[in-house]
Parts: structure tokens; sequence; C-alpha cells
């Protein structure tokens, strides 16, 4: 029986977590700093990496205990090591270590990025068919991923500028929704017409993405027509309408020229809901398989670190050995 304690801080989640063989979840307790970072409109890497020392000690005891499982059951300590902020991940970093070495059981350096695909080998849903394709979408990252199998990835597009997340973030900043704009402009787009403007849909060659063009798009929408013109909803419905449209598209195509069955999502925008529910019936009109993991897992969390540090200490296709305890934080870690 492997119980894997995993801390997660690369960014403003502090999370730890007790998974069991890599699938049961015993614990994912998840300290949110979104409050304390709203007023600035962004996160202030000062003010996370206190906040995550703040909390660290706290969040890990609460997870060994909702687990029942003590320091002495663990068979591992998986943590982010980049990419993230350096002051948050120092922190989790330190933490993990000093655990690791007081207890005297190997210490796994995992890989955001890694531990967001990893999210699609927790339950309730089936383990995800290799090779599948991997729709990577986050604050930080948008990225098209083939995983052949454990441990083995190509990524095949990403975005040449920012992140599908970081445009929700910055065209709600824009229509002064506050931060984090994902979620706000999710439920307002609930209330809108999709269709109520046609944003333009950059498509760069491949696999790429592009979203700066889109989020100036809204902009001059809105200087033109002021906003009680066409609504608050409608803007926010046809804004999240286009990228989804982007996302979707360039997964499909990418998963049906790479010879993959299954499309997986992974990272905080895929709990967008409309992402979700187009990619589904996308897939399912193409004769492909959409896999898709529950919200809490979605969005940063600690139970992915550790489900992808099972993988990495027991599957020899990584080859990779346990950490040093002198692992360093990475800020732009790519993934391998
Ligand atoms: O994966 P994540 O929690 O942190 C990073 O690794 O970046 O992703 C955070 C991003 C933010 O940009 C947030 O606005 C976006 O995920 N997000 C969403 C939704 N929930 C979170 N974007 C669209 N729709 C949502 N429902
Ligand atoms: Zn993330």
């Amino acid at each position: 029986m492997s119980n894997i304690l995993a801390i997660e801080t690369s960014c403003d989640e502090t999370s730890a977590a007790i998974v069991r063989d890599g699938r049961e979840v015993l614990s994912n307790v998840i300290s949110s700093q979104i409050e304390f970072h709203k007023k600035y409109g962004g996160i202030v890497p000062e003010v996370a990496a206190r906040k995550h020392i703040e909390v660290i000690s706290p969040v890990i005891k609460e997870a060994l205990e909702q687990a029942g499982c003590g320091f002495k059951e663990l068979e591992a300590v998986a943590v982010t090591y980049g990419p993230g902020l350096v002051g948050s991940l120092l922190v989790g970093l330190c933490a993990a270590k000093a655990i690791a070495w007081a207890i005297n059981k190997p210490l796994i350096g995992v890989n955001h990025l890694e531990g967001h695909i990893y999210a699609n080998f927790l339950p309730p849903t089936p383990y995800p068919l290799f090779p599948f394709l991997c729709l990577l979408v986050s604050g930080g990252h948008t990225m098209i991923i083939k995983v052949s199998g454990h441990g083995q990835y190509e990524t095949l597009g990403r975005t040449r500028d920012d992140a599908a997340g970081e445009a929700f973030d910055k065209v709600a900043r824009f229509l002064g929704l506050g931060y984090p704009g994902g979620p706000v402009i999710d439920q307002l787009a609930k209330e809108g017409n999709p269709q109520a403007v046609k944003f333009t849909r950059p498509m760069p060659d491949g696999y790429d993405f592009s979203f700066s063009g889109l989020k100036t798009a809204v902009v001059n929408h809105v200087t033109r027509y002021p906003l009680p013109v066409t609504g608050l909803p409608n803007i926010a419905a046809s804004f999240q309408q286009a990228v989804v449209d982007i996302l979707v598209d360039k997964a499909v195509r990418a998963a049906q020229e790479h010879g993959c069955q299954t499309v997986a999502l992974a990272g905080g925008v895929s709990a967008n809901s409309q992402l979700r529910t187009q990619l589904l019936m996308c897939c399912r009109r193409e004769g492909l398989t959409a896999h898709i993991p529950p919200f809490e897992y979605c969005t940063d969390n600690a139970a992915m670190i550790a489900c992808a540090g099972y993988y990495k200490l027991h599957n020899s296709a990584f080859g990779i050995p346990p950490s040093a305890l002198d692992l360093a934080p990475v800020a732009s870690l790519r993934l391998a």
C-alpha cells in the first residue's frame, strides 16, 4: 500500500493531499489566497509567498488528519518544484524536504504541468487510454500535448502570447469583473447570447494558439459600442464562445491527426462549463472520447501532484530516481 503526501504551492493555492496507490484520494486540502489578491487585480508574488508560509503547516496537518494517516505510513513526499512563482514554490519545497528528511523517505519533485495532466488519472473517471491528447489550459499555459505513455510527452502546440486563462483574466479585468476572471465570465455567459458579437478567432498555423488579438477585439468592441448597447452577458458569452471554439477545434484536430482516440482536459480553464460541454459534444460527433476531470482536480490542487508522484516513483518508464534534497525551484520548468 502506497500513501503519498503531496504539497502544491506554485501559485496562490496552498494545498496538501494524501493519495493511496496513485488513485484513492484520502484527503485534498486547499487553502486559497484569492481574497488577498483580489484588491490588486492579480497575484502579488511577495504576498503569495508570505501567505503560503502562514498556512503551510496547518494545511499539511489537516491533510494527514483527514486521511487518518501518520508520517510513518507515508511511502514518499511529492512536491511541485516548477513552473511557478519562485517564492511560492520555495515554501512548499522546504516543507516537503524537511518532512522527507525527517521520516527518511524519498522526495519526488513533480512538474506542475505534469500534475495537471495526471488529474485525469484520479477518480471517478476511468484511466485515459494511451496515447491520448491532452489540452492543458491554465492561467499560465495553453498547450496541446500528445501523451504516449507514463512520462512520455510530445508538445504539439502552445500559445504564442497570452494563455487561455490569462485572456479570461485580462478581459474580466478590463470589464471591471475582478480577479480571477474565468469563473465570473463563465457565470455571466450563461445569461448571454454567444452569437451576439462575432469576435475574431485567431488561428495560427499548426496547433499553436494566439489569444491577445481576441482580447484586443473585445476592448475595441467595448470602446466603440458602450457596454449597455451590447450588454455585459452578451460580451462575456461571445468572448467565451470564441475561446472555446478555438480550443476545441485545435484539440480535436490534433487528436485526429496524431492517432489519439481520447482528448483529455487539464488545468484551471478546464473548469469552464462551455468548454466541457462543447468538447464532449464535438468528441461524440467525431467518434472520440472526451476525458474530463471533476472540477476539484482542474484548478490547482495537491492530489494531482500525488498522483503524478506515484507514477514517477513506481513506473520505470519515467526512468527518474527520487529527487535529491537540494532540489531547487525552477520558475519556467518545461515539460520534458
Ligand atoms: O490551473 P490554475 O488553477 O492555475 C495555473 O496553473 O495557472 O488555472 C487558473 C486559471 C485562471 O486564469 C482562471 O481564470 C482560470 O484558470 N479559470 C477559468 C475557470 N475557472 C478558473 N477559466 C474559465 N472558466 C472557468 N470556469
Ligand atoms: Zn495550475
